[in-house]
């Protein structure tokens, strides 16, 4: 028997009798051979990614017209279930490792790292607990002691692996709450730029802050925070008998890349016993370089820093991570010893991630880290995000050198905003119309993917270069398209 007959042999027709058969498991050959078909289905992916669309939608009535279907009952061929998942699930997605996709924030894992999720899942460590998981928490351990190390941090930071960004704001807001004096109070104030990622209003949200409480910033020309208007609002808070508790700064904002000037606003936050938290979600990783390390310079000075290691560390969703300066604050804020876990309780060293955040059951996060870091070395993602900084220049110098594109925020940490200008249109809804058309048709196309932002109130496109598959014919290819496509009349 061949295998593809075997795979085409569901494992049960009818349910199981007596009670020493298995229903649910699988014999050697088998489990080999469904993870080598899941492979080569993804390593073809890859190899052909060039030659498909970026994005493909469709509307929830053809996706259900695809999908929905009453639970089997019986078993069905792996074989079939794979090329249903081929033909009616993987191609509608925006496809965020595809070299022309420059949307929103693209991301393109590393191999290794794919693997790293896989094993992850294969073996099923809970890294909630030292006792569970002394391997898997130390790799953590390690894994964020790297992180700190590149941030700068002294040796006593700690951290935790989250599921991105968002949670990983969540996690320094809630900490800075929980410990900080009058952190629980209605007179607690919170500053942000006006450029903030909309996870930390939320984060906001969930923790019980009235809108009152929080302080949204203007910005300078350069989308960057004003040192001057946060110790302005903040003085005008401390006269009013209000106390400043937290501020939050950009490090890569998400619409136009803008950092904050970190040493200047850490200063401010030190006069005034204020925690800094540094959303570095989006360009945290920049550090590796020479050009980002400079432009992140003082983000060493912030109380915690988010990253996101499934953005520009080339990691598969999901994986975010919280840094916290004062580490032991970070166990401080979360722990919890329940009766049930009582075996599981440290004394020493060791470490229950599962007292760092929310989480008790966690996967270990860290292995694809740890193998795609160890497997290329640091100085390959240094270089791929050095590229992707280098994608970034080059395609504000081509939109500058168009007489029908317009720069709108210059390349800051791998992202552009600009806009189809042609000659003679000058109203603003015009603009609007004919550029969101634009953004929209390419999508359809197939041949790239962009999204848009809002600068200074005007609608722009907006190209994020964060793929280290991404080449400069590929931003060509896009930025070609957005100059010639036919406008309508
Ligand atoms: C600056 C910034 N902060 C936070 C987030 C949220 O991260 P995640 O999507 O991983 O939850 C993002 C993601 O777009 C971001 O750009």
């Amino acid at each position: 028997m061949t295998a593809d007959e075997e795979l085409g042999t569901p494992p049960q027709t009818s349910p199981p009798t007596g009670s020493d058969v298995d229903p649910l498991e699988l014999d050697a050959g088998t489990m080999r051979e469904l993870g080598y078909r899941i492979v080569d289905l993804l390593v073809d992916r890859i190899g052909s990614l060039d030659e498909t669309r970026a994005w493909r939608g469709a509307s929830r009535a053809e996706m259900e017209s695809r999908l929905r279907e009453p639970p089997p009952d019986r078993a069905t061929d792996f074989d079939e279930l794979l090329r249903r998942l081929a033909s009616d699930v993987l191609p509608f997605a925006g496809h965020h490792d595809h070299p022309r996709f420059f949307g929103y924030i693209p991301s393109c894992p590393t191999w290794p790292g794919i693997l790293g999720d896989f094993l992850a899942s294969g073996v099923n460590t809970f890294q909630g607990t030292w006792l569970q998981s002394a391997g898997a928490s130390t790799v953590e351990l390690v894994v964020i002691d790297w992180f700190r190390q590149w941030v700068g941090y002294p040796g006593q930071a700690s951290g935790i692996l989250l599921s991105g960004g968002s949670q990983a704001n969540l996690t320094a807001l809630a900490c800075a709450r929980e410990t900080q004096p009058g952190g629980r109070t209605d007179n607690a104030v919170v500053y942000l730029s006006s450029q903030g990622h909309s996870s930390v209003a939320r984060a906001l949200r969930v923790l019980g802050f009235a809108s009152e409480q929080v302080r949204a910033l203007p910005v300078e020309d350069r989308y960057r925070l004003r040192p001057d208007a946060l110790a302005a609002a903040i003085e005008n808070d401390v006269r009013a008998g209000r106390q400043p508790f937290l501020v939050v700064a950009n490090a890569g904002a998400t619409s136009t890349g803008a950092v904050d000037p970190l040493g200047e606003i850490a200063s401010i936050c030190a006069e005034q016993s204020v925690w800094l938290h540094v959303d570095a979600a989006y360009g945290g990783f920049a550090v590796l370089t020479d050009r980002g390390r400079s432009l992140l310079a003082g983000i060493e000075q912030a109380d915690s820093v988010t990253l996101d290691p499934h953005k520009w560390l080339y990691q598969p969703y999901e994986a975010g991570c919280l840094l916290v300066r004062e580490g032991p604050l970070l166990s401080r804020a979360f722990h919890i010893m329940p009766d049930y876990l009582q075996d599981t309780a440290v004394g020493g060293v060791e470490v229950n991630f599962a007292d760092r955040g929310v989480q008790l059951t966690r996967s270990a996060r860290a292995l694809k880290l740890w193998l795609s870091l160890q497997y290329f070395g640091v100085d390959a993602f240094r270089a791929a995000i050095d590229r992707s900084l280098d994608l970034a220049l080059l395609a504000q110098e081509r939109i500058e050198a168009s007489s029908e594109l317009e720069l709108l925020s210059p390349a800051t940490l791998g992202i552009v905003c600009f806009r189809r200008r042609p000659a003679g249109v000058v109203e603003e809804g015009t603009l609007e119309r004919l550029n969101s058309d634009l953004d929209r048709r390419l999508a359809e196309s197939g041949e790239g993917m962009i999204s848009s932002t809002r600068i200074d109130g005007r609608y722009a496109l907006r190209l994020c270069v964060l793929n280290h598959r991404s080449r400069a014919e590929d931003v060509e290819r896009v930025l070609g398209w957005l100059e010639r496509a036919p406008l309508p009349s």
